[in-house]
């Protein structure tokens, strides 16, 4: 299959405008099931090494959502220890954990054998697991909805709550999907100044 230049402008539109959404932004409307299908094999298509496909999804209940928050909650006034040279850091919103409509924790699954190109590279399989979550965000962004990455968990806290044993899985990300108010023309960290965009040229090692 061949795609047009018109395809390629629409990819670059969808890419250029995806943005992190946080709970400023959701809106109360449900995403229907076969979205969330849409979205969910959009990842099965991510690459992986040596085709492990080693993500794995929870879609987290309300109950666990809940429990979520309530640990979001602590770690974030725990954080903003690190960040007291700018006050700003506190009145940030950093999650959309309850006002999204779908929240869903992102596993990696451990091989039980050997995975072609894993032997050196160990973490090349937790790659794949964030290439699946890219393919996510950028297919609920082309169907209108946003996604926001949360990261200020401990990981050993959301196993606890998920009842996920870490001898088996590693907890990659959690994720919040819903429809937005809007979203915004640049990253909101770029808007509040908190960090400047780079340039080509700064992403280049090669003197
Ligand atoms: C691995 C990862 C973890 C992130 N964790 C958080 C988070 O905990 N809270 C948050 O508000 N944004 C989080 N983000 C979103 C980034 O802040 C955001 O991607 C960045 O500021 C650029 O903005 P944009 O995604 O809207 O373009 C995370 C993004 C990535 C890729």
């Amino acid at each position: 299959m061949n795609f047009t230049k018109k395809d390629l402008e629409t990819l670059n539109q969808i890419i250029a405008s995806r943005r992190d959404v946080r709970g400023n932004n959701f809106i109360n409307k449900k995403i229907s099931k076969k979205k969330l299908t849409a979205i969910l094999n959009s990842a099965l298509h991510a690459p992986s090494v040596g085709y492990s496909q080693p993500w794995r999804f929870v879609i987290v209940d309300d109950v666990k959502r809940e429990k979520v928050y309530k640990h979001f909650s602590k770690s974030f006034e725990k954080s903003k220890l690190r960040f007291r040279d700018k006050p700003i850091y506190n009145t940030l919103k950093l999650e959309g954990i309850k006002e999204s409509n779908i929240n869903i924790a992102v596993y990696y699954k451990k091989p039980t054998k050997n995975v072609l190109g894993q032997t050196y590279m160990k973490r090349s399989g937790e790659y794949s697991v964030v290439c699946a979550i890219l393919n996510m965000w950028l297919t609920a962004r082309a169907m209108n909805i946003g996604m926001g990455w949360v990261s200020i968990l401990k990981p050993k806290k959301v196993n606890k709550i998920f009842d996920i044993d870490k001898k088996d899985y590693k907890f990659i990300a959690y994720l919040c999907f819903g429809y937005t108010k809007e979203f915004y023309d640049e990253p909101e960290l770029k808007k509040l100044k908190w960090e400047k965009e780079k340039q080509l040229q700064e992403c280049l090692l090669n003197k």
